[in-house]
């Protein structure tokens, strides 16, 4: 049975820290509050030419580096974003040029925050299928663009920055043994549209929009989504909690990471957190946490590693790998 394994791994994140103290003077906020409402300490904002497609490429060429790999060995990049460097073309052909790669082909996935979980199963569906070999697969964002900078109630949360992974196919006995990714699984409902979204669009007001979110109401759901999702992980590979080696979850808040890992019977001495340096880089959050825990060594080859993420849609979902 053919796997998608982890080849590779690489971010990027901007020049500029914005901590909460600089926040303080911009908005009617503190570092207390954002710390004990978030975790989050600093984030990183894109400056003047940087943007998705120049942090994307930074992280892709990073992951293809660990890989051993260059642009002629890929056939297909796949970007998670929800703010493209322009409404068309997908940032992946924009970064696909980048990388002087004109073979192929690449496309973009919008959902949001989980839009790396979405990405790496339309990956594995790929690469199952025969339809690719080597997937460059991208979480990159520009968030600070979309956010209402008066707004304290959504701007101290989002940051930006990139992460990637390089997914190639390999042969494996079909079993749990397997490394490469052994399930995935997604969800989503658009009732819940108007709790998290942005108010612009190019066929409602021709405009870019500001995100707009009703905060309690988002964490009111995700940590029963995100359980319930991991759960149907379990149910389909046969893993219970205490054969995750690492849970690496969406970077949205320390309490909904802490929250979840609990209520999944997960230690928290397994779950990799950098929400506090990072703060809430959507679909590009996953793939930095993942990078930064595998560089740093926690994560190693053979360990189960368990990746799941909510956000705008909603939309939320959950991967189990062997790394
Ligand atoms: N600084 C100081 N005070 C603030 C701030 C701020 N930045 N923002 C809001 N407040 C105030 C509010 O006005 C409110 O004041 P009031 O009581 O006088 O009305 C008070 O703090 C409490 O506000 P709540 O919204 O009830 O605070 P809560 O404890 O729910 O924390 C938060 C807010 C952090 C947004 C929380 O609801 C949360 O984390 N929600 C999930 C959001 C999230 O993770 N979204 C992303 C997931 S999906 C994705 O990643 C796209």
């Amino acid at each position: 049975m053919i796997r998608s394994v982890v080849r590779g791994f690489g971010t990027a994140l901007p020049k500029r820290v914005l901590t909460n103290a600089e926040l303080e003077s911009m908005v009617d906020t503190s570092d207390e509050w954002i710390v004990q409402r978030t975790g989050i300490r600093q984030r990183y904002i894109a400056g003047e030419g940087e943007t998705t497609a120049s942090l994307g490429e930074a992280a892709a060429r990073d992951a293809l580096d660990k890989a051993g790999l260059t642009a002629a060995d890929i056939d297909l990049i796949i970007v998670a974003t929800s703010t493209p460097d322009n409404t068309f073309p997908a940032t992946a052909v924009n970064i696909q040029n980048r990388l002087g790669m004109h073979h192929g082909f690449a496309f973009d996935v919008q959902a949001v925050c989980s839009g790396f979980v979405y990405a790496v199963t339309t990956a594995d569906a790929y690469i199952r299928g025969g339809l690719a070999k080597r997937v460059l697969v991208i979480g990159a964002e520009t968030f600070s663009r979309i956010l209402d900078w008066t707004d304290r109630t959504t701007c101290v949360l989002f940051g930006d920055g990139a992460g990637a992974i390089v997914l190639e196919a390999q042969e494996g006995k079909g079993t749990v043994a397997d490394r490469g990714v052994l399930t995935t699984q997604l969800r989503s409902d658009g009732a819940h549209r108007e709790k998290l979204y942005v108010d612009g669009g190019p066929s409602t007001t021709g405009t870019v929009g500001h995100l707009r979110m009703e905060g309690r109401e988002v964490f009111k759901h995700a940590v029963g989504m995100i359980t319930d999702v991991v759960v149907s992980a379990f149910d389909a590979t046969g893993f219970t909690a205490e054969d995750i080696d690492w849970l690496v979850p969406h970077q949205a808040n320390k309490r909904i990471i802490d929250g979840s890992a609990k209520k999944l019977g997960i230690p928290l001495e397994k779950v990799v957190v950098t929400v506090d340096l990072h703060g809430n880089t959507s679909a590009a959050s996953i793939p930095l946490a993942l990078a930064t825990a595998a560089r740093d060594g926690r994560i190693k080859e053979g360990d189960i590693v368990l990746l799941e993420a909510m956000g705008g849609g909603f939309t939320w979902g959950a991967v189990l790998l062997r790394w």
